[in-house]
């Protein structure tokens, strides 16, 4: 897929998946997509764990506590620590923004679909996500993508009107 369909395409897919088992050579390249991603002062603070072990991509949806996650074949976890650069600013929120953004494209391309999982695992299943898959205390779970084939429909998120919200030399013309 060119790059350009697969960023129009990628939508947040919250359905069932098809029982069909993701590749070991696939997962590697999604991981690859987020490991290659661009990092504050090239400090690449985030960790990439993917999951297909069917017991271990059952328990984290267990964790998550969604029903339709139970059926993802695979998981790809971000982990992440705050990582001052040289400045003192800590660009470790950017960096796994920007890996999860380079695997959710790579899924999409592949023809699997995922979602952006944060803000409903912060605060406690991210803990019990990175103790069940050996992170470090130091260490968050930031991110948690179940991967798949989709098995339904994936309605798309209403987006801003481009016009207003893009313009040309100059905020707003
Ligand atoms: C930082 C961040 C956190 C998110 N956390 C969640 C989440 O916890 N659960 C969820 O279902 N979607 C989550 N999403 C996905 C957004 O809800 C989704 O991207 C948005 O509704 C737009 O839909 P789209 O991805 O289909 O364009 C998150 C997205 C981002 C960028």
């Amino acid at each position: 897929m060119e790059l350009m369909e697969a960023i129009r395409a990628r939508r947040s897919y919250r359905g069932p998946f098809a029982p069909t088992p993701i590749p070991r050579e696939d997962l590697r390249e999604l991981l690859e997509a987020g490991a290659l991603a661009p990092s504050g002062c090239n400090l690449q603070t985030t960790r990439l764990i993917g999951v297909d072990d069917p017991a271990l991509v059952k328990k984290l949806a267990e964790i998550y506590g969604k029903s339709w996650a139970l059926t993802a074949p695979a998981a790809i976890l971000l982990v992440t620590r705050e990582t001052p650069s040289p400045s003192g600013v800590s660009y470790h929120v950017h960096d796994y923004s920007a890996a999860a953004e380079n695997i959710l494209l790579a899924i999409t391309a592949k023809g699997y679909a995922s979602v952006w999982i944060e803000g409903q695992i912060r605060g406690g299943p991210d803990r019990e996500m990175g103790r069940l898959l050996g992170v470090p205390d130091d260490m968050t779970v930031a991110v948690y993508l179940p991967v798949g084939i989709p098995a339904g429909e994936t309605p798309a998120a209403k987006k801003q009107p481009f016009g207003e919200r893009a313009w040309f030399n100059g905020y707003g013309k």
